[in-house]
Protein backbone atom coordinates (compact mmCIF):
# COMPACT_ATOMS: atom_id res chain seq x y z
CA UNK A 1 0.00 0.00 0.00
CA UNK A 2 0.85 3.48 -0.40
CA UNK A 3 3.01 5.08 2.44
CA UNK A 4 1.06 7.96 1.95
CA UNK A 5 -2.21 6.66 2.04
CA UNK A 6 -1.46 4.35 4.88
CA UNK A 7 -0.94 7.54 6.97
CA UNK A 8 -4.02 8.79 5.93
CA UNK A 9 -5.79 5.57 7.00
CA UNK A 10 -4.16 5.58 10.38
CA UNK A 11 -5.08 8.85 11.40
CA UNK A 12 -8.41 8.59 10.77
CA UNK A 13 -9.53 4.89 11.47
CA UNK A 14 -12.28 4.69 13.94
CA UNK A 15 -13.18 7.62 14.11
CA UNK A 16 -16.37 9.02 13.20
CA UNK A 17 -17.12 9.80 9.51
CA UNK A 18 -13.96 7.99 8.97
CA UNK A 19 -14.63 7.07 4.94
CA UNK A 20 -15.55 10.77 4.07
CA UNK A 21 -12.12 12.11 6.59
CA UNK A 22 -10.09 9.50 4.30
CA UNK A 23 -11.61 10.72 1.00
CA UNK A 24 -10.87 14.32 1.86
CA UNK A 25 -7.52 13.60 3.06
CA UNK A 26 -6.49 12.26 0.04
CA UNK A 27 -8.10 14.44 -3.03
CA UNK A 28 -6.12 17.04 -0.36
CA UNK A 29 -2.81 15.05 -1.11
CA UNK A 30 -2.90 13.97 -4.50
CA UNK A 31 -5.32 16.73 -5.92
CA UNK A 32 -7.87 14.05 -6.63
CA UNK A 33 -9.03 10.57 -6.10
CA UNK A 34 -6.79 7.99 -8.08
CA UNK A 35 -8.67 5.13 -8.78
CA UNK A 36 -5.41 2.67 -7.64
CA UNK A 37 -5.61 5.05 -3.92
CA UNK A 38 -9.59 4.56 -3.66
CA UNK A 39 -9.08 0.80 -4.45
CA UNK A 40 -6.55 0.85 -1.66
CA UNK A 41 -8.87 2.75 0.67
CA UNK A 42 -11.85 0.51 -0.02
CA UNK A 43 -9.52 -2.61 1.25
CA UNK A 44 -8.41 -1.03 3.95
CA UNK A 45 -11.58 -0.19 5.49
CA UNK A 46 -13.21 -3.05 3.91
CA UNK A 47 -16.00 -0.77 2.35
CA UNK A 48 -17.13 -1.61 -1.18
CA UNK A 49 -15.33 0.19 -4.15
CA UNK A 50 -18.46 0.93 -5.60
CA UNK A 51 -19.57 3.21 -2.04
CA UNK A 52 -16.69 5.10 -2.57
CA UNK A 53 -17.04 5.83 -6.36
CA UNK A 54 -20.79 7.11 -5.86
CA UNK A 55 -19.10 9.29 -2.62
CA UNK A 56 -16.70 10.99 -5.09
CA UNK A 57 -19.07 11.09 -7.53
CA UNK A 58 -22.06 13.40 -4.85
CA UNK A 59 -19.68 15.43 -3.14
CA UNK A 60 -18.97 18.38 -5.65
CA UNK A 61 -15.35 18.98 -3.44
CA UNK A 62 -14.13 15.59 -4.39
CA UNK A 63 -12.75 14.64 -7.92
CA UNK A 64 -12.07 11.91 -10.26
CA UNK A 65 -9.76 13.20 -12.67
CA UNK A 66 -6.82 15.28 -11.87
CA UNK A 67 -7.36 19.05 -11.41
CA UNK A 68 -5.08 22.08 -12.47
CA UNK A 69 -3.59 23.91 -9.75
CA UNK A 70 -6.12 26.71 -10.34
CA UNK A 71 -9.55 26.39 -11.48
CA UNK A 72 -11.18 28.49 -14.14
CA UNK A 73 -14.93 28.90 -13.76
CA UNK A 74 -16.26 30.52 -16.92
CA UNK A 75 -19.92 31.84 -15.89
CA UNK A 76 -22.43 31.19 -18.47
CA UNK A 77 -25.80 32.11 -16.03
CA UNK A 78 -28.69 33.98 -18.00
CA UNK A 79 -26.98 37.89 -17.67
CA UNK A 80 -22.99 36.85 -18.13
CA UNK A 81 -24.63 34.96 -21.48
CA UNK A 82 -26.53 37.58 -23.05
CA UNK A 83 -22.86 40.05 -22.54
CA UNK A 84 -20.67 36.78 -24.82
CA UNK A 85 -19.77 34.92 -21.44
CA UNK A 86 -19.92 31.92 -24.11
CA UNK A 87 -17.75 33.91 -26.44
CA UNK A 88 -15.22 34.48 -23.55
CA UNK A 89 -15.33 30.56 -22.92
CA UNK A 90 -14.52 29.80 -26.23
CA UNK A 91 -11.45 31.97 -26.15
CA UNK A 92 -9.79 30.87 -22.94
CA UNK A 93 -10.89 27.12 -23.53
CA UNK A 94 -8.59 27.62 -26.73
CA UNK A 95 -6.30 29.98 -24.78
CA UNK A 96 -5.65 26.87 -22.69
CA UNK A 97 -6.30 24.02 -25.02
CA UNK A 98 -9.34 22.25 -23.11
CA UNK A 99 -12.72 22.19 -23.13
CA UNK A 100 -15.06 22.95 -19.98
CA UNK A 101 -14.36 19.96 -17.52
CA UNK A 102 -10.79 19.34 -18.48
CA UNK A 103 -6.92 20.15 -17.19
CA UNK A 104 -4.41 21.07 -18.97
CA UNK A 105 -1.72 18.65 -19.42
CA UNK A 106 0.77 20.45 -17.10
CA UNK A 107 -1.82 20.61 -14.55
CA UNK A 108 -1.73 24.19 -14.55
CA UNK A 109 -5.68 24.99 -15.15
CA UNK A 110 -8.51 23.41 -14.85
CA UNK A 111 -11.84 24.56 -16.53
CA UNK A 112 -15.21 24.56 -15.84
CA UNK A 113 -18.56 26.45 -16.30
CA UNK A 114 -21.03 27.89 -13.81
CA UNK A 115 -24.42 29.35 -13.92
CA UNK A 116 -24.51 32.48 -11.65
CA UNK A 117 -21.87 33.41 -9.31
CA UNK A 118 -23.91 36.31 -7.82
CA UNK A 119 -21.68 39.76 -9.65
CA UNK A 120 -24.27 39.92 -13.01
CA UNK A 121 -23.63 43.49 -13.10
CA UNK A 122 -20.02 42.50 -13.80
CA UNK A 123 -20.91 40.70 -16.74
CA UNK A 124 -19.61 38.65 -18.14
CA UNK A 125 -17.76 37.19 -15.32
CA UNK A 126 -14.96 34.42 -14.90
CA UNK A 127 -13.39 33.59 -11.59
CA UNK A 128 -10.18 31.89 -11.08
CA UNK A 129 -9.81 30.32 -7.71
CA UNK A 130 -11.46 32.79 -5.88
CA UNK A 131 -10.68 36.03 -7.88
CA UNK A 132 -13.54 37.37 -9.40
CA UNK A 133 -13.09 39.07 -12.93
CA UNK A 134 -15.60 40.76 -14.54
CA UNK A 135 -16.36 42.42 -17.98
CA UNK A 136 -14.08 39.89 -19.39
CA UNK A 137 -13.05 39.80 -23.11
CA UNK A 138 -10.78 36.87 -24.24
CA UNK A 139 -8.27 39.57 -24.68
CA UNK A 140 -8.57 40.08 -21.06
CA UNK A 141 -8.39 36.91 -20.28
CA UNK A 142 -5.35 36.03 -21.78
CA UNK A 143 -3.57 38.45 -19.72
CA UNK A 144 -5.16 37.78 -16.39
CA UNK A 145 -4.28 33.73 -16.66
CA UNK A 146 -0.74 34.46 -17.64
CA UNK A 147 -0.33 35.87 -14.18
CA UNK A 148 -1.39 32.51 -12.97
CA UNK A 149 0.95 30.62 -14.98
CA UNK A 150 4.49 29.93 -13.50
S1 LIG B 1 -25.05 35.35 -14.62
FE1 LIG B 1 -22.91 35.43 -14.47
S2 LIG B 1 -22.61 36.29 -12.52
FE2 LIG B 1 -24.75 36.13 -12.66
Amino acid sequence: MDEKVEKIIEQHQGKPGTVISVLESVQENYGYLPQQILEQVAQALGVPLAQLFSMATFYSAFSLKPRGKHTIYACLGTACHVRGGARVLKGVSQQIGVKPGDTTDDRQFTLETVRCIGCCSLAPVVKVNEDVYGYTTTDKMRGILDNYKE
